[in-house]
């Protein structure tokens, strides 16, 4: 049992560990500032609990200039000496020297021990476009051409273009290769970055910032972070989506929702070939392939986005509707996954050929959304299975036969 009162640092890499472990030992982390904000209110700290609870008091380091008896008064009212404290390690001088006489002891948690002494740094590694060797290289190109229908004269550019990025990346001139795509809704521009995620073999997550989310004047401090808070909390989406992807691409979509401060920010990014939050963390993205995708019209690019900007842009694009000979390409690919997964939950298998009868059935050319032609593909595929004799000794009425169905179709 403690009978003296420690606080914890805790280094920003080590925190996921950290937090992962306690979370497993059945502890939340608190942050301080709702203490703080409520600090008269007793019954707060009465409810506290320290067997289950951790104080993360990181927040406590930004405001000392004018609240430093408060928050020696806050670590008071947590009347158990057993209760964690913990901070972000990078605020260890200013708290160690204005909580000296709060804590009797201060210490590093043991992951950060770990950390420091094996001085390792920041993020996972990513897989990326520069790591391939020649022929994984080849392989790669050949495999994102076929996943990805129709737009051939982009693949074309594409393959030029990653080639030329990975020569002068070696020579230090370019770090990171930046692709803006604009076009109408369903055509594949998100598509290209989780088919080049899948074509890394990535195993996590494609690392994702949807912009639609980003108009409002907050943006920024939702992207990289605001100042205040607490260890994790305070770490802004594009840096949590990095840290939790194993593939150095990133997918920015919707682009043009945004505003002029999150343009100027990557335009930043794209010229430091880094992310860095408003902590003053970076991850560095030298060798990462970014995609922007836009509905934007050629005209509106022109007009919203800056000259600066576009002109950082390593390759713009125009996707195009997509040819009744890929479209059909499209359906022959679902078709069989379908069946595939249909094969799996159902005793009666149904034979690959069948995508010949699905193909004759949808006119792809009324289709230029591929999101609209894969719900016709399902619709389509449900129709045939509650006519068909192949399927007809399961109940098609039951729920588990309506369950297995969704999950075919998916
Ligand atoms: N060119 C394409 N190649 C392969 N699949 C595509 C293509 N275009 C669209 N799709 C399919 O249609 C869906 C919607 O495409 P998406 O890339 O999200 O459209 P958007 O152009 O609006 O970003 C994707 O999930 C994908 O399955
Ligand atoms: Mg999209």
């Amino acid at each position: 049992m403690n009978t003296k009162r420690e606080l914890i640092f805790i280094e920003r890499d080590a925190f996921y560990e950290y937090k992962r472990l306690k979370k497993n030992e059945g502890y939340t982390i608190e942050s301080v500032g709702y203490y703080l904000f409520n600090i008269s209110d007793d019954t707060i700290f009465k409810e506290f609990d320290y067997t289950t609870q951790i104080v993360d008091i990181s927040g406590l380091a930004s405001g000392y200039k004018e609240v430093q008896l408060i928050d020696e008064q806050v670590i008071g009212k947590f009347h158990d000496y057993e209760t964690i404290f913990i901070a972000d390690k990078r605020h260890e001088e200013i708290l160690r020297y204005e909580l000296r006489y709060c804590f009797e002891d201060f210490k590093n948690d043991d992951f950060t021990i770990a950390k420091l002494e094996r001085k390792e740094h920041i993020v996972t590694k990513h897989k990326k476009i520069t790591d391939l060797d020649e022929n994984e290289l080849a392989t790669f190109i050949q495999d994102f051409r076929k996943r990805l229908y129709g737009h051939e004269k982009f693949k074309d550019d594409f393959t030029k273009l990653v080639k030329n990025f990975r020569v002068f990346n070696k020579l230090g001139e370019h770090k990171i290769l930046s692709l803006f795509l604009m076009g109408e809704s369903g055509v594949g521009k998100t598509e290209v970055a989780r088919t080049l995620y899948e074509c890394f073999g990535g195993q996590k997550k494609l690392a994702k910032v949807n912009f639609g989310n980003y108009s409002s004047e907050f943006s920024l401090s939702s992207l990289i972070g605001s100042a205040r808070g607490y260890i994790g909390s305070d770490d802004g989406e594009i840096f949590i989506r990095v840290r939790d992807t194993d593939i150095g691409v990133i997918l920015i979509d919707e682009f043009e929702k945004s505003n002029i401060t999150l343009f100027n920010y990557f335009l930043d990014v794209l010229e430091n070939g880094k992310i860095v939050s408003s902590l003053a963390d970076e991850i560095d993205l030298n060798g990462f392939i970014i995609v922007f995708t836009s509905n934007i019209s050629k005209e509106n690019f022109t007009n919203k986005i800056s000259p600066e900007l576009r002109s950082r842009f390593d390759y713009k694009g125009l996707f195009t509707l997509l040819y009744n000979k890929d479209k059909r390409k499209f359906v022959e690919f679902r078709v069989k996954s379908i069946i595939n997964k249909f094969n799996i939950e159902f005793e009666n298998k149904l034979d690959e050929n069948l995508y010949k009868y699905f193909i004759s059935e949808i006119n792809v050319a009324k289709y230029n959304n591929m999101r609209d032609l894969n719900k016709k593909i399902k619709r389509v595929f449900v129709e045939y299975v509650s006519r068909s004799h192949d399927v007809d000794n399961e109940n098609k009425n039951t729920f588990s036969f309506l369950k297995k169905l969704v999950k075919s179709i998916k």
